[in-house]
């Protein structure tokens, strides 16, 4: 038998961090679950000190899962270490990963700590944790830019303080495959008490290196990688999970381990992922892009039919790509509704599929084919996951090439309805002004789109947008016959999520 390659994942920690990526507890229970389900050895929950909402979801997180380490993170002070402690500690399994900047780039203009100062704060860290759990991670951020010498002696005197995992992250992404494996030996040789502990590797992708550098990790020491789920993360992202968890099973000649994952729920995973954050994967990602498995060329379609290995390195089966999509239109019965609703991480009651059931046929009766997004925002309205802080009530606009465009909007807030009208550049950014004239709050439009998603006279039009309120990218859909009226309902589902993520913090 191999040896294991623990996966360690922070799609909502360093995933859920970055730009456009902002889920709401109940989006990070359901992506909690289905990782779970998935095999991960770790879920990395978030960051509890940073809010009290984001407290609350760690900790609800961490009561949501069983069979899976739930890790929260710290800073290697007190306080934070209690608040992740206080967070976690409902979990069957709880991590404390503290983690402190060892390169003098961040010790000097960041954290303005001299590199003994940070070893001690390093030592006191762990060996405060270690009094509530023994298992205890400490990571050295910017550990690739960092004296070797130097984070060799805080490797050492961290496991002597009775950490049980350390975490060598290239925080930058600035790492070459090479470096990181001569790294990773130099720390495995340098380090007499190294044994103790599982060395693991945190890689991010800013050179498009993270997945190769987190192999090259593991060929020379780490038996834990930290990733996310369609490699989302910090700027350009964190090592994919998926594609490791692959490179390690097609490759096991040149990588002789394995992990615990369900490979064939990779998919599923990741499509949850996407649905949940409006995060569109690129059709040529490896694994799980529309495109992995798609042969387009005449050469390969021949060579594919007479035998797959031609051109196929891994089934899409073995990651869980389904043969044939089951649409969902207005002929789909109850089953195949709870069995999709299930897929996007739903657990309903006979009550709730009821009700989603009726505003399901209602939507198909519009639109031909119910798309997963679709039944998120079902499923998310009859649930009440979403409030609606703000709900369309009325609105008009008047638009013309030799007229300024005008729209008058009344919205439903509080149990009373207020109504206003602006000018702007077209009848879409007419409308918008006039929804943050009522409602007093900006948001920067990021990306908008129109969709038909029905053809004929009464075709109905999608528009998505991503729109971001202070520092969170939120997105928003809405469906009408009507494409400005579209535009005005995407932009309150997005205010809304992010009123409703706000509230929370
Ligand atoms: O990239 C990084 O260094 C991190 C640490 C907190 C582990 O995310
Ligand atoms: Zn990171």
């Amino acid at each position: 038998m191999t040896e294991q390659v623990y996966m360690f994942d922070t799609t909502l920690r360093d995933g859920e961090q970055s730009p456009g990526a902002s889920m709401t507890v109940d989006e990070k229970i359901r992506m909690a679950i289905q990782l779970e389900k998935l095999g991960v050895d770790v879920i990395e929950a978030g960051f509890p000190i940073a809010s009290p909402g984001e407290f609350d979801s760690v900790r609800k997180i961490a009561s949501s899962v069983k069979d899976v380490t739930v890790a929260g993170l710290a800073r290697a002070n007190k306080p934070d270490i209690d608040s992740a402690w206080e967070a976690i500690k409902i979990s069957a399994h709880p991590r404390i990963h503290i983690f402190i900047a060892t390169s003098d780039i961040h010790l000097k203009h960041k954290l303005r700590r001299t590199r003994e100062q940070a070893l001690e704060d390093a030592i006191g860290a762990v060996k405060y944790a270690r009094r509530y759990t023994a298992d205890v991670e400490f990571s050295a951020e910017d550990a690739t830019r960092s004296d070797t010498d130097y984070l060799c002696e805080v490797v050492r005197a961290v496991i002597e303080a009775g950490a049980s995992v350390v975490n060598i992250p290239d925080t930058v992404g600035y790492a070459t495959p090479a470096e990181i494996g001569a790294l990773f030996r130099r720390i495995r040789e340098k380090t007499p008490n190294i044994d103790r502990v599982i060395l693991s590797a945190h890689c991010h992708n800013d050179l498009g290196m993270a997945v190769a550098n987190s192999l090259a990790a593991v060929r020379f020491g780490a038996r834990q990688v930290e990733c996310t789920v369609n490699g989302i993360g910090e700027r350009a992202g964190n090592a994919a999970l998926e594609e490791i968890v692959m490179a390690i099973r097609t490759r096991e000649d040149q990588l002789p381990f394995h992990t615990r994952i369900n490979s064939q729920e990779i998919y599923r995973t990741s499509k949850l992922l996407s649905t949940i954050t409006g995060l569109v994967i690129p059709r040529n990602k490896p694994i799980v892009g529309k495109n992995a498995f798609a042969h387009e060329s005449g050469v390969h379609q021949d060579g594919v039919i007479k035998q797959a290995l031609t051109y196929e390195i891994m089934t899409p089966e073995s990651v869980g790509v389904p043969h044939s999509s089951i649409v969902l239109g207005k002929h789909s019965g109850k089953h195949g509704l709870l069995a999709r609703c299930e897929t996007l991480g739903f657990k309903l009651s006979e009550e709730d599929l009821k009700t989603i059931y009726k505003k399901f046929i209602a939507l198909a009766d519009k639109k031909k084919e119910v798309t997963d997004e679709d039944l998120v925002a079902i499923v998310e309205e009859a649930l009440n996951l979403i409030k609606e802080f703000y709900k369309l009530e009325y609105m008009q606009t008047t638009s013309g090439n030799k007229t300024m465009a005008t729209a008058t909007v009344q919205l439903r807030h509080d149990n009373k309805s207020d109504v206003d009208s602006a000018v702007g550049d077209g009848p879409v950014d007419a409308t918008y002004k006039t929804i943050e004239r009522i409602t007093g709050i900006s948001g920067k439009l990021l990306e908008y789109s129109i969709n038909a998603v029905t053809i004929g006279e009464d075709a109905m039009g999608e528009a998505f947008v991503k729109l971001q309120f202070k520092d969170d990218v939120v997105a928003g859909r809405g469906l009408s016959t009507d494409v400005i009226e579209a535009s005005a309902k995407a932009y309150l589902n997005a205010l809304n999520k992010w009123l409703s993520l706000s509230s929370r913090k």
